[in-house]
């Protein structure tokens, strides 16, 4: 094994002492940045995932023109329910969008389950590909998506802001959503062992859409699968939950097998520390729509939020995805802050 020369990262997630925080962003390889966008126009969204060469040129664009700490292997949520046999389609300017949703138990029945994650093949080859390409340069991130957000599309078979279809669906069949939730659970949990095994130094477990649940609610359908993908992948790699929106469980999550918690930016820093008591790593928070602020504000904020979390147990990130309408160079100024970050 080629020996990992910017580890920052995954010393961070042994609460190793740190010079400073290692910095990534969510969705960092994607469409504000220019080389991404030439291979948009040429291969349709699951060639460019499904193609390792492809997948791999993609994952290094970050690494190499944004200066990032990590690799997150290209890839998107939605591979789960193509391998479990839903039909996903990316349509431009709309989001994915599943045909046919999980509405009964014929349905649930009907899912592939035994040796789903042996289609995914292509996503351990892009990681393998990935890591020899990489020459032990950054730690390589895998992902997968948390049960309760797989259901939210499954089942609502698009995006939404309210995700009202998943929620009427486990409010009234709180059983079969059960069912639907272990079953993804399962799968979630093979696919990411197999990914660790192809070269993941460490998994996230991307639950996006945590946060249109109540802290009642997040506790039945989100936290109990999350903890199991957390416990069942300890002895493998270090995991990072993201449950965005729910801050309220920071406390209980705290106290799991995760090695760090993924935060959004609708919470102080000092109070995720006091909730988490300051026993696990936290990662985030940086309003994504900051980045579209003068150079020097970025620069600024970004300074302030590391004061503010400490440089130690802490991952620099955004609160959630990159979006499309930030220039390079404002991306750039995010991750320049934070390698030039200094205590006073
Ligand atoms: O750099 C990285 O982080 C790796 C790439 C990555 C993608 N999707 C590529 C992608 C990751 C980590 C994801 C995860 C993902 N996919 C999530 C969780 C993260 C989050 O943002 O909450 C979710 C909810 C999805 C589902 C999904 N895929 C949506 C809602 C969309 C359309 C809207 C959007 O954000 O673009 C996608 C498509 C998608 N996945 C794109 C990319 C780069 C854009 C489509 C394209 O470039 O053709």
């Amino acid at each position: 094994m080629i020996p990992i020369k910017n580890d920052l990262l995954l010393r961070a997630l042994r609460k190793e002492t740190v010079e400073r925080p290692p910095v990534w962003m969510m969705r960092q390889a994607g469409r504000y940045l220019p080389d991404y966008l030439k291979l948009k126009a040429k291969y349709d969204f699951f060639t460019r995932v499904q193609t390792p060469e492809l997948a791999c040129a993609i994952t290094l664009q970050p690494i190499e023109q944004v200066g990032v700490d990590a690799a997150i292997i290209f890839s998107d949520i939605l591979v789960i329910p193509q391998a479990m046999g839903l039909e996903v389609l990316m349509e431009e300017g709309k989001g994915p969008s599943l045909p046919k949703v999980i509405e009964t138990q014929k349905d649930i029945d009907a899912l592939i389950t035994d040796g789903a994650e042996d289609s995914l093949r292509y996503v351990y080859d892009a990681l393998s590909l990935t890591k020899r390409e990489l020459n032990g340069r950054v730690p390589l991130i895998g992902f997968a998506g948390a049960p309760w957000t797989i259901l939210c599309y499954m089942v609502e078979g698009k995006g939404s802001k309210t995700w009202e279809k998943a929620k009427q669906f486990a409010y009234t069949q709180p059983l079969l959503a059960h069912q639907l939730l272990q079953k993804i659970t399962q799968i979630t949990i093979s696919y990411l062992k197999l990914q660790a095994r192809a070269g993941a130094d460490t998994v996230q477990v991307f639950d996006s859409w945590a946060g249109s649940l109540s802290p009642a609610d997040f506790k039945i359908f989100a936290q109990p699968y999350l903890l199991q993908i957390a416990d069942a992948l300890k002895d493998e790699v270090p995991v990072i939950l993201f449950p965005k929106g729910s801050w309220y469980a920071l406390k209980e999550l705290s106290e799991s097998s995760a090695a760090g918690i993924g935060i959004d930016w609708c919470i102080a820093p000092e109070f995720a520390r006091q909730l988490t008591n300051n026993k696990i790593v936290l990662q985030g928070n940086f309003d994504p729509a900051k980045l579209l602020a003068p150079i020097p504000e970025i620069k600024k904020a970004v300074k302030e939020m590391i004061d503010a979390f400490g440089v130690q147990n802490y991952i620099a990130n955004l609160g959630h995805g990159i979006t499309p309408n930030i220039p390079v160079d404002h991306a750039r100024a995010f991750v320049d802050a934070v390698k030039e970050y200094r205590q006073d």
